[in-house]
């Protein structure tokens, strides 16, 4: 009974301490993933992720951003998006150019964490693999 209660204290340690990593993981890739939002997403859609009526769509609860597959999100954000968008009722016909080349896909995995976890969006954590995946080869 004892051994059973002692495995059982050590089953729970160990399940804390990876449940505290991985909030870590998070609060790494949020802090990073706001500070790429802020020296270029920003621009476009703001702070607060509103973006700009009729010409940036808003990332703050984005029906578009919740309705698409994570995997389309990363490549238009990686590789550049044009054409008729709607978001949350609105049409957008604008031009998002492809990402600067210095940013890595750490730090594209870091800003769509950001803004995955940010004014309502629907969570989740990326990691750097996910972007190598949808990266164009050039
Ligand atoms: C130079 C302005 C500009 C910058 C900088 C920019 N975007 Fe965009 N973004 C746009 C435009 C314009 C569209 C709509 C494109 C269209 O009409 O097809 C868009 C669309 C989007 C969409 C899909 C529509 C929506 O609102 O849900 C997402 C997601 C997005 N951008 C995320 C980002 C992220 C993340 C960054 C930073 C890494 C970023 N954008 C940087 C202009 C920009």
């Amino acid at each position: 009974m004892k051994t059973t209660l002692v495995g059982l204290a050590a089953g729970i340690a160990l399940l804390t301490a990876a449940t505290n990593a991985s909030a870590d993981e998070k609060s790494e890739l949020m802090a990073k993933g706001q500070k790429v939002y802020t020296e270029y997403c920003k621009t476009c859609h703001q702070a607060n992720g509103q973006g700009m009526p009729n010409v940036y769509p808003p990332l703050a609860g984005s029906d578009y951003i919740k309705s698409m597959p994570r995997k389309t999100i990363a490549t238009e954000v990686v590789n550049g998006k044009t054409g008729k968008v709607k978001v949350n009722g609105k049409e957008y016909n604008g031009v998002m150019a492809p990402l600067p080349a210095k940013y890595t896909d750490a730090d594209v995995a870091a800003v769509l964490t950001y803004v995955y976890n940010s004014w309502g969006n629907p969570g989740g954590v990326w990691a750097a693999k996910d972007i190598a995946k949808v990266r164009k080869k050039k």
